[in-house]
């Protein structure tokens, strides 16, 4: 169970003046509950690689296998891939639009042909996953707080109960407080539900506390994959290509260098304290 790229391509307009390759030969799997964190800078091609997980854009060359099966062969169920694989878009508030909160998280259960009771029971089930309140599922989706509609626009994503949740840039534009409570809540849902999660972000801050493992991406290609420590240790490189590693990730090479005994390699603050406070005892 899990979704397998194969040497993927994508072009953009091919043939035209605005050709532009977005992916080049990427190859990657994601076992099922996986909580996976994309990184790249802007226009490295993230976007463009989770369209692909759900078929929203079809691959120029090489292959998609989810739980096995080729995606693009004759006769795939695009519809069901569709509803096991959810996406949600960078700044998802822009596509609410019905009169109130539950109705709208209702869209997508309804869509695929369920009761009204089930839909509002998923959606209620959806709704609390988020952490949004009861008191406001009457209320116009337009009148709440940025943090509050992207917590109604994941859950009517959830509300259709897809397997494996694609969040592009789910923290983009939000405050400090609000992209951690965003962060926070995905990370409970994650492990409530053991469904496949795959963050994309420009961040390694961000992410680096909550994900199992870190793809880099870079001008179109997979720069690196594996556990947050493993590429963290790349972090002079990751500079060269516009990312930042956490800043512990820097304070820990700094202790190192000027002699403390000290193993650089931790990826959050807790553990960085853990690692100074044993160097002390040791
Ligand atoms: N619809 C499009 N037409 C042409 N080029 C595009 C289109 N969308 C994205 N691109 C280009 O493809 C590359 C990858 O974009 P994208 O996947 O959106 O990157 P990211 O999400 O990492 O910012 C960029 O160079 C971008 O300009
Ligand atoms: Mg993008």
């Amino acid at each position: 169970m899990s979704i397998a790229l194969e040497h993927v391509n994508y072009v953009y307009s091919p043939g035209t003046a605005y050709e532009k390759q977005a992916l080049k030969d990427v190859s990657l799997e994601i076992p099922q509950g996986q909580f996976v964190g994309i990184i790249g800078h802007t226009g490295s091609g993230k976007s463009t690689l989770i369209q692909h997980l759900n078929g929203l854009i079809r691959a120029t060359s090489g292959k998609i296998l989810y739980e096995g099966q080729n995606i693009y062969e004759e006769g795939y169920d695009m519809r069901k891939l569709r509803s096991q694989v959810g996406l949600v878009f960078q700044y998802p508030e822009y596509q609410l639009f019905e009169v109130d909160v539950i109705t709208d998280v209702c869209f997508g259960p309804k869509n695929q042909g369920l009761s009204p009771e089930e839909c509002e029971k998923r959606a209620r089930e959806a709704l609390e996953l988020v952490g949004f309140p009861e008191k406001y599922y009457r209320q116009s989706p337009f009148e709440l707080s940025g943090g509050q509609k992207r917590r109604v626009a994941i859950a009517g994503i959830l509300a259709m109960r897809p397997k494996v949740l694609v969040l592009d840039e789910p923290t983009a534009g939000l405050d400090p407080k609000g992209r951690d409570e965003i962060l926070d809540q995905i990370d409970y849902l994650h492990r409530q539900t053991g469904m496949t999660v795959i963050l994309v972000s420009h961040s390694m801050e961000d992410i680096a506390e909550y994900v199992d493992r870190i793809i880099v991406m870079n001008r179109g290609e997979k720069m690196y994959d594996g556990v947050p420590r493993e590429v963290f240790s790349h972090y002079k490189e990751l500079e060269k290509v516009g990312l930042a590693a956490p800043q512990v990730t820097y304070v820990m090479h700094e202790l190192k260098e000027r002699g403390f005994p000290v193993s650089p390699d931790v990826t959050t603050i807790e553990e960085a304290a853990d690692e100074i406070m044993r160097s002390f005892h040791d």
